[in-house]
C-alpha cells in the first residue's frame, strides 16, 4: 500500500468516527447527528485552497446529503402519517438530515410561504391561538406573539409536540388558526385536515400553503378547484386563494359547520413534490 492510500484510509476512518458522534437533544433523547457533515463542509473551505482533494470530498459529501434528503422526502410523500412517525422513531437523526436538505432547497425560493403566513398572523389579533401542523423548526412560533402549538413528527425543541398530525393531543374546538405550510405530505392528508377541523373553533381559520407543482393538472397534479371543493365539503368555506407566487399556492378557509362523518368526499390525489438534484 502506498503512503497516499494509507493516508486516504485514515481520513475515511476519522470521518466515519465523526459522523457517528452522538449528542443529547433538548428532549433528553440521545441521537446520532449529521452535524459533523455540515460543519466539516464549512470548516474545510479554508483548506480547499491548499488542498484540492478536500474540495472534491466536500462536493461528494454535499451530494451524499442531497441524495439522503431526497430519499427521506420521497418517503414522506408516499406513506401515511403514522408510517412517517414510525420511520423517524426508528432513526430520529433522519429528521435533521431532512431539514438540512429542506432548508437548502428553500434557500433557492425567492419568497418563503412561512413568511406570508407569519405576516398574516401578525396582521390579526395576537390573542388568536394557532396550531402549526408540520412546524419543522418551529420558526412560526418564534416569530409571532400568539400562543402557537407546534406539531411535528420529531421534537428537537421542548415546545414542539411530537405526533402524527392526524391524531394530535389538542383539545376539540380550542384553536383559532390551523396552519399547514408545505406539510400536507402524507398520502392520508385528508385525515390531517379532518384533525384540523376537529381542533378548530367555529369560524376558525385554516391556512394552507402548498407547492405549486402539486396542483398542475397538466403534469399529473391535482385540480386546485377539486381540492377546494373537497375542503368545503369537509365543513369549511373558502375565503380566498392566492396563486400569484411562482413556487406555491395559498388557500384561506374558515370553518363553518360540524363535520358530517358519513359524507363521502372525493379528494384529489396530491402528487409528491420530488426535488431535483442540484
Ligand atoms: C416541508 S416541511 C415544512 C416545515 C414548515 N412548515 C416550514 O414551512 O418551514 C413539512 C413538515 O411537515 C412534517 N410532517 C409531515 N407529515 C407529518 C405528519 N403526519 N405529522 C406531523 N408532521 C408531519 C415534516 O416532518 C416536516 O417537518
Amino acid at each position: 500500500m502506498t503512503e497516499e492510500q494509507r493516508w486516504s484510509r485514515k481520513r475515511k476512518r476519522g470521518r466515519r468516527h465523526k459522523q457517528k458522534k452522538t449528542l443529547s437533544s433538548p428532549d433528553g433523547a440521545t441521537r446520532t447527528t449529521t452535524k459533523s457533515l455540515h460543519t466539516s463542509a464549512s470548516d474545510s473551505a479554508a483548506s480547499n485552497k491548499s488542498n484540492p482533494k478536500s474540495s472534491f470530498l466536500d462536493k461528494m459529501k454535499a451530494r451524499l446529503l442531497g441524495g439522503h434528503f431526497r430519499m427521506i422526502n420521497e418517503k414522506l410523500y408516499t406513506c401515511t402519517g403514522d408510517e412517517a412517525l414510525e420511520y423517524f422513531k426508528e432513526d430520529p437523526a433522519l429528521f435533521n438530515v431532512y431539514h438540512a436538505g429542506y432548508q437548502e432547497q428553500m434557500s433557492h425560493w425567492p419568497e418563503q410561504p412561512n413568511d406570508i403566513i407569519i405576516k398574516w398572523i401578525k396582521d390579526h389579533s395576537p390573542s388568536l391561538v394557532v396550531a402549526d401542523f408540520g412546524s419543522g423548526d418551529a420558526r412560526l412560533a418564534r416569530s409571532v406573539k400568539n400562543k402557537v402549538f407546534s406539531i411535528d413528527l420529531v421534537s428537537n425543541d421542548p415546545s414542539v409536540i411530537a405526533c402524527d398530525m392526524s391524531n394530535t393531543p389538542l383539545e376539540t374546538s380550542s384553536i383559532d388558526v390551523a396552519v399547514f405550510c408545505l406539510s400536507l405530505m402524507g398520502i392520508n392528508f385528508p385525515n390531517f385536515l379532518k384533525e384540523a377541523h376537529r381542533v378548530l373553533k367555529s369560524h376558525g381559520w385554516l391556512l394552507i400553503a402548498e407547492v405549486k407543482s402539486r396542483f398542475d393538472p397538466s403534469t399529473g397534479g391535482a385540480d386546485p378547484n377539486k381540492f377546494v371543493k373537497a375542503i368545503c365539503e369537509l365543513g369549511f368555506s373558502c375565503q380566498s386563494k392566492d396563486f400569484s407566487n411562482k413556487m406555491f399556492l395559498l388557500f384561506y378557509f374558515k370553518k363553518k359547520e360540524k363535520l358530517d362523518s358519513k359524507k363521502q368526499i372525493e379528494w384529489p390525489e396530491l402528487k409528491p413534490c420530488l426535488y431535483k438534484r442540484r
